[in-house]
C-alpha cells in the first residue's frame, strides 16, 4: 500500500472506517510497554527537558515514559491522556506507586483535547501517531495546546525498515500480517517516516528530524520480547483483528507465535526497529 501526506490533508478522521488502537491493552502487550523509559524511547528529548516545563503526554499508555518525564521536569506539572479508561488508570496507579506527585492521568482524545489554547510547553506523543487514521488532525490539535515556542516531541516506528536475523519466513509472514492489520486499523505501520511531513501539514514550520533504533539480541532481550508476541499472536487486540479482518485464521496466527518462539531460542537471534523522531516548535 502507498500513500501521500496529501491523503491527511482532509479531516479523515470524520470520515476513516476504522480508527482502532491495533494493540489493545492484554497483558502481553502491556509486558513490552512498561519496559519503556525517556532513556530507551525519547531520549531526543531529553535536551529539551527542564525543571519547572509543563507537559501533555498524548496516547500516554501505561505512563512509564510519563512518570519518568515527570521527574525529570518536577515540579512541572505532567499530564497523560489517553482514550482507554483501564489504562489510564492503570498510569495513575504507577505514579501513585512511585511516589510522582506531579504526573495525572486523565482519559482523553487526541483528535479533541480538553485543554484550552496555550496550555503546555511541551505536547509529547511516543508510538500514537502510527496508530490514528488521521495523524494531521491529532498534530493540529496538539500545536492548539502549545504555548507560543513550546515543542511537539513525536516518534514512530517504520515497520518497513524492520529486520532480524535469522531471516525466517515465519517472522517474514508476522511483519506482513501485522502491516495488513494495522493498515486495516486505520493506521499507518510506516509512520516514522512520514511525521516531518504530517507536522508540516499540520501548521509546523521548525521541524528537526532524528532517528533511533531498538535492538534486542541477548537472551532477556529475545525472551522477552519474542515471548511478548508470541502470546500477542493469538491472544491480543491484534489477534482478534488479524481475523475479522480476513487477513489471517487461527492456524497462521499459531504458526507466527511459534516463529516468535523459535526466534527466542535461537542464541543468533536479533532484530531491530528504527524509528522516527520529530522536534516541532511552535512559532513565537
Ligand atoms: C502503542 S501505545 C503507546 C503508549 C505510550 N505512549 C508508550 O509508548 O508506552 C498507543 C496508545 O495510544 C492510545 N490511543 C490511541 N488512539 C488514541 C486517541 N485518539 N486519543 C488518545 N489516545 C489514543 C492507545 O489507547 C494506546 O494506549
Amino acid at each position: 500500500m502507498t500513500e501521500s501526506p496529501e491523503s491527511y490533508e482532509n479531516d479523515a478522521h470524520e470520515t476513516a472506517p476504522r480508527d482502532v488502537y491495533t494493540h489493545g491493552h492484554h497483558e502481553s502487550v502491556l509486558r513490552s510497554h512498561t519496559w519503556r523509559t525517556v532513556t530507551n524511547s525519547a531520549a531526543y528529548l531529553v535536551p529539551h527537558l527542564e525543571a519547572g516545563l509543563s507537559i501533555l503526554d498524548i496516547g500516554c499508555g501505561p505512563g512509564t515514559i510519563t512518570v519518568d518525564l515527570a521527574r525529570r521536569v518536577a515540579p512541572g506539572r505532567v499530564v497523560g491522556v489517553d482514550a482507554s479508561a483501564e489504562i489510564v488508570a492503570k498510569a495513575a496507579a504507577l505514579a501513585k506507586d512511585e511516589g510522582v506527585h506531579n504526573a495525572e492521568f486523565l482519559l482523553g482524545d487526541a483528535y479533541a483535547l480538553d485543554f484550552p489554547d496555550a496550555s503546555f510547553d511541551i505536547v509529547h506523543a511516543h508510538q500514537v501517531l502510527q496508530h490514528v487514521a488521521n495523524p494531521v488532525s491529532a498534530m493540529r490539535e496538539a500545536h492548539r495546546v502549545l504555548k507560543p515556542g513550546g515543542i511537539f516531541a513525536a516518534r514512530d516506528v517504520d515497520y518497513g525498515g524492520v529486520r532480524w536475523y535469522p531471516l525466517t519466513t515465519g517472522l517474514t509472514e508476522w511483519l506482513a500480517v501485522y502491516r495488513d492489520v494495522h493498515y486495516w486499523n486505520g493506521g499507518n505501520p510506516d509512520a516514522g517516516p512520514a511525521l516531518k511531513a504530517w507536522a508540516r501539514l499540520a501548521g509546523f514550520t521548525d521541524i528537526t528530524c532524528s532517528a533511533s533504533i531498538w535492538c534486542f539480541a541477548s537472551d532477556a532481550e529475545r525472551e522477552w520480547w519474542g515471548e511478548s508476541w508470541a502470546v500477542r499472536a493469538t491472544e491480543s487486540a491484534f489477534a482478534a483483528s488479524a481475523i475479522e479482518s480476513g487477513v489471517a485464521d487461527l492456524v497462521d496466527l499459531q504458526d507466527i507465535a511459534q516463529a516468535w518462539r523459535d526466534w527466542v531460542r535461537d542464541p543468533d537471534g536479533w532484530l531491530g526497529m528504527p524509528h522516527g523522531e520529530i522536534i516541532a516548535r511552535k512559532e513565537h
